[in-house]
């Protein structure tokens, strides 16, 4: 498998996902600064990945501390990497979770405070890929044998520190000596799908069928897909779901055809401060990834675009949310809670 992020005696290691799937090359990160500009460049993209890589970055930003304002320090690194990207909760779950041990460790030697928040960016690492293995175990049995899974953007490996969300609920499927294929969307316009989910189901020998998004209603019409299973970015108290844009498509799709339609995602992608998707931030990105393919003009010059990153699917539309503690059901407001211990 893959090994998205790393920490190392270097700085932080990811893999370069712009470069994907044709160039195999790593970015080491040095410092926080290079580290949010990694996430804002999606250079590491996915809301769990997004989430270590916050993580490892205020280590870092702590590695290189040489005294001083301790409490304007750990602000400006935290802020630094909160101004990245808006709609992936893990973000500033991660951040968050860091700032409260810095907080908790304030006065203590520097030594210690350093040591003890790269020691916690790494168990946020770790617990990500347990996390991930145990929500394949809730979902795979969902999976109907002998059928296609459509799936869409990239939930895998590389979208986390390791085995994936949505892809965990595949790949835990095919461990299970399950016979199934994928189908990926290709998810315009950065491609996540053709340069990344295609390329990490076939380094695992899954075999995968690349559609463009606009077929996936023709294959779930067909009846050749028994599930779709995506990742997400944020779910709200009432089990709405943010997640790549073509999302909330696809879930219709799925509903008007009787295909079930589940969202794999852990615990921290959960915002039950936010009492409905239509509350969570959603991301635009530049007009330019819409009118140009890799570089090549494809549309007239100077015409209007519109670039949101991601989309909210209703909760109606979600046939259950796989997390690691459990699949939760509608209504999600219960079970949401309860699965989330509040
Ligand atoms: O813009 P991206 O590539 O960060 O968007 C990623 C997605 O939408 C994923 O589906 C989501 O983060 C879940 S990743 C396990």
């Amino acid at each position: 498998m893959v090994e998205t992020i790393q920490w190392t005696n270097e700085g932080v290691v990811m893999i370069d996902q712009t470069k994907l799937p044709h160039v195999v090359t790593y970015v080491t990160c040095r410092d926080y600064k290079e580290v949010a500009e990694a996430i804002r460049s999606m250079v590491i993209r996915g809301a769990p990945a997004i989430g270590v890589a916050a993580s490892m970055g205020v280590a870092i930003g702590f590695a290189h501390f040489d005294g001083g304002d301790f409490r304007a320090h750990l602000d400006t690194v935290c802020e630094t990497l909160a101004r990245t990207r808006p709609t992936a909760v893990n973000l500033f779950w991660a951040i968050d979770r860091m700032k409260k041990l810095a907080i908790g460790m304030e006065g203590r030697p520097l030594a210690e405070v350093q040591a003890a928040l790269v020691a916690e960016a790494q168990r946020v690492y770790e617990e990500d890929i347990a996390i991930n293995r145990q929500i394949g175990a809730h979902g795979g049995p969902l999976v109907p044998d002998g059928k296609h899974v459509l799936t869409h953007c990239n939930a895998g490996a590389l979208a986390t520190a390791g085995y994936g969300t949505a892809l965990g609920v595949i790949r835990a499927a095919v461990e299970a000596g399950k016979k199934i294929a994928v189908f990926a969307d290709e998810t315009r316009p950065f491609l996540q799908g053709a340069r990344l989910t295609a390329w990490e189901l076939q380094q695992d020998g899954i075999e995968t069928t690349l559609i463009t998004d606009n077929m996936a209603g023709h294959f779930l019409k067909a009846g050749k897909i028994g599930c779709v299973v995506v990742g997400a970015d944020r779910i709200a108290r009432n089990g709405d779901v943010a997640n790549k844009i073509g999302t909330y498509s696809v879930a219709v799709l799925a509903k008007e055809n009787g295909v079930p339609f589940y969202v794999a995602a852990p615990i921290s992608t959960l915002d039950l401060t936010l009492a409905s998707g239509d509350l969570i931030p959603i991301e635009e990105r530049a007009g330019a990834e819409v009118t140009h393919l890799f570089g090549v003009h494809v549309a007239p010059e100077g015409i209007g675009v519109a670039n949101p990153a991601f989309d909210v699917t209703p909760n109606r539309y979600v046939t259950g949310i796989i997390t690691e503690k459990g699949v939760a059901r509608a209504p999600y407001e219960v079970s949401l809670a309860g699965l989330a211990g509040e």
